[in-house]
C-alpha cells in the first residue's frame, strides 16, 4: 500500500482541477488512458492498473472502492488491490474497449452484448444501479471474454439508459448487414455528441412518460 501511494504522490497534474494536464509521472508507469475524471495507468511489468482521479474528482476514488468491493463476486469487474487519497489500484484489462472495436472493426457479437447483459443484472443482483455504462467503458478481452469498468455511478438514484440505448442501437443498426463494421473515431465522437445533446433535451415528464 504504501508503495502504490508514493507511485500516486509523482503523478503531477496541472491546469485545470476538471481537465488537468498530465506533467510528470514515473518511468514505471505507463499511461493507458484517460476518461473525464482521471488518467489510468498501467504499472509496468505487472498486471495492475492505477487510476489516478483529477484533483476536482478524487473524492470518487473512495466511491468507486466501495462499489467494487460491493462486486468483488462478480468476474465481469476487475479486482481491486487498493485505494488512497485520489487513486485506486486493480486488475489490467487486456484487450480492447468497445469503442476500439467499433473503430476498428473487431467485431461484437450477440455473445458479447448477451455477457454484458448477465454483468449487469449481477450488479443490479447486489442492489446496484449500473449507470454509465459506455463504449469505452466495456472491454473485449483476447479470448473474446467482457469485462466492465468504472462503476463510480452505480450506486446513484436516477435510472440511466444508456446501456438500454446501445442495446437497441446494436440489434437495430449495428447487425444489419450493410452496417459498416468499422466506423471513423470522429464519427463515434459524433453521434456521442449528439446522443448526449438529445438525452439533455429529452423531459422526464411525472407519470415516467418521456416527452421529447
Ligand atoms: N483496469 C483497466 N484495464 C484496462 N484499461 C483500463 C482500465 N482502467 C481504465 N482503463 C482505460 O482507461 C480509460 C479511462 O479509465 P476510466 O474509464 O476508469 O476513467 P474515467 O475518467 O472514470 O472515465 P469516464 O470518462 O468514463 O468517466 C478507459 O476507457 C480504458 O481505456
Ligand atoms: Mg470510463
Amino acid at each position: 500500500m504504501a508503495d502504490f501511494e508514493q507511485i500516486a504522490e509523482q503523478i503531477h497534474m496541472s491546469g485545470s482541477d476538471t481537465m488537468p494536464h498530465l506533467t510528470a509521472y514515473p518511468s514505471s508507469l505507463v499511461l493507458i488512458g484517460t476518461g473525464r475524471s482521471a488518467f489510468a495507468f498501467r504499472l509496468k511489468e505487472s498486471s495492475k492498473v492505477m487510476k489516478v482521479f483529477f484533483p476536482a474528482f478524487r473524492h470518487v476514488a473512495a466511491e468507486e472502492a466501495e462499489i467494487y468491493k460491493t462486486l468483488e463476486n462478480n468476474h465481469f469487474f476487475p479486482d481491486l488491490h487498493a485505494a488512497g487519497n485520489g487513486y485506486l489500484v486493480m486488475d489490467y484489462i487486456p484487450g480492447h474497449t468497445l469503442y476500439d472495436c467499433l473503430r476498428e472493426g473487431i467485431p461484437i457479437t450477440d455473445h458479447h452484448i448477451a455477457d454484458i447483459d448477465n454483468a449487469l443484472a449481477g450488479a443490479a443482483a447486489e442492489g446496484l444501479n449500473p449507470s454509465d455504462i459506455h463504449l469505452r467503458n466495456i472491454l473485449i478481452t483476447p479470448d473474446g471474454g467482457i469485462r466492465l469498468i468504472d462503476p463510480a455511478r452505480f450506486r446513484q438514484q436516477k435510472h440511466c439508459t444508456q446501456w438500454e440505448d446501445l442495446h437497441r442501437a446494436y440489434e437495430r443498426f449495428y447487425k444489419k448487414k450493410l452496417f459498416p463494421k468499422k466506423v471513423p473515431g470522429f464519427l463515434l465522437e459524433l453521434i456521442a455528441y449528439l446522443y448526449k445533446r438529445r438525452k439533455s433535451f429529452t423531459i422526464q415528464a411525472p407519470s415516467n412518460k418521456v416527452i421529447h
